[in-house]
């Protein structure tokens, strides 16, 4: 196969940045867009350069010519969507997050190992080269002795919150909240550099549409703990760092990270860690990492990525799981 065949859901900014990410990876050609308003979907289509649009979501299922669906709709709609196009024989890549309760997670991994197909989640930043980068320099360290992560933006929806609306962002209904949107990111952070932790401890505050607003978790480990903190009703300027045995990494953000540096903890001492400029289009190291294992699924390679993805994904749910009880 030289190109897949993109199928889109959701007409939003990130919608958007996923299709010029996909039509710039060279991987992809767009076939079809699906809207609930066609007048949307023909816009979008016409915008992007799709072959069609469509407003019914059967049809859109039904095009043969669609080989992968990207799922970028409202947090609780991602399971039953990503399940119809599983179903209809497609592979689906699916926004963070996947699914909004554990349980669905196998259902979906099932379904899709039944039909033949590729589900993933869009966790942009584990795919990101200085991510990846960052990842090894942790991995080179003596010894942990914890980390403090934090991402926390406000959001120009809770100016609508505030107003008495209830954006599906911030909705209980459409499985919103700052953990499922931002809280994520530290959560698949922690896990890919310090895998499993042993006990979660989580609090949150909660907003008056019922959704966590902020939160703190702390990931308890057999010798250290990482503490993490997200938000999306504050902004917080602190750096996020990982200790080890005499140094300390500084990141500036845990998605899209543009500047890191290694202090050494006695001196204080500060050596920038040399990253790649930031790219135009952060969605393209996903887009183009899913095509290859799409493309060519009976790689080994394919294999190990795949299941180390699901496997990262599968851990990522779980202390979600518990973080969304706990909180
Ligand atoms: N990876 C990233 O960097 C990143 C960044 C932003 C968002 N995201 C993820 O992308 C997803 C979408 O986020 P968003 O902020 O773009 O959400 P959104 O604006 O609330 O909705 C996205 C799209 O879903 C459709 N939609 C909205 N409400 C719906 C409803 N009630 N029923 C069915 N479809 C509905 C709309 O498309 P139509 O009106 O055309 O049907 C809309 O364009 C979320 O899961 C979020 O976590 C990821």
């Amino acid at each position: 196969m030289t190109k897949l065949r993109l199928g889109t859901i959701g007409t939003s900014m990130i919608t958007e940045q996923f299709v010029e990410a996909a039509k710039a990876s060279g991987d992809y050609t767009y076939q079809g867009v699906y809207s609930r308003h066609i007048k949307k979907a023909n816009s979008f289509k016409d915008r992007y350069g799709a072959a069609k649009a469509y407003d019914d979501f059967e049809a859109f299922l039904s095009d043969d010519a669609i080989d992968v669906i990207y799922v970028a709709s409202p947090n609780s709609l991602h399971f039953s969507q990503a399940k119809e196009a599983i179903m209809h024989g497609k592979h689906a890549i699916v926004e963070k997050p996947m699914i909004t309760s554990l349980s669905q997670w196998t259902e979906l991994i099932d379904l899709a190992k039944e039909k033949g197909v590729i589900v993933v989640e869009a966790a942009r930043h584990i795919f990101e080269p200085n991510f990846v980068k960052l990842t090894e320099v942790i991995q080179g360290f003596e010894g942990i002795y914890g980390a403090s992560l934090v991402y926390a933006k406000y959001s120009s929806r809770f100016d609508n919150v505030l107003a008495g609306q209830e954006p599906p962002i911030f909705s209980t209904k459409f499985g919103g909240g700052a953990v499922n949107d931002l809280g994520i990111y530290t959560v698949y952070a922690a896990l890919r550099w310090f895998g499993k932790p042993e006990s979660v401890h989580a609090f949150s505050q909660k907003i008056s549409t019922g959704v966590d607003g902020k939160g703190i978790v702390i990931l308890r480990y057999p010798d250290y703990d990482v503490t993490i903190r997200y938000g999306k009703i504050i902004t917080a300027l602190a750096s996020s760092e990982v200790y080890g045995l005499g140094k300390t990494l500084v990141l500036d953000a845990i998605t899209g990270v543009e500047k890191a540096e290694l202090v050494d903890a006695r001196t204080r001492e500060r050596k920038t860690i040399e990253l790649d400029e930031p790219s135009e289009n952060p969605l393209i190291w996903e887009a183009k990492a899913f095509a290859d294992v799409m493309k060519n699924p009976d790689k080994e390679e394919s294999k190990e990525k795949l299941n180390d993805w699901l496997s990262l994904s599968h851990d990522v749910h779980e202390v979600l799981e518990t973080i969304r009880q706990q909180s």
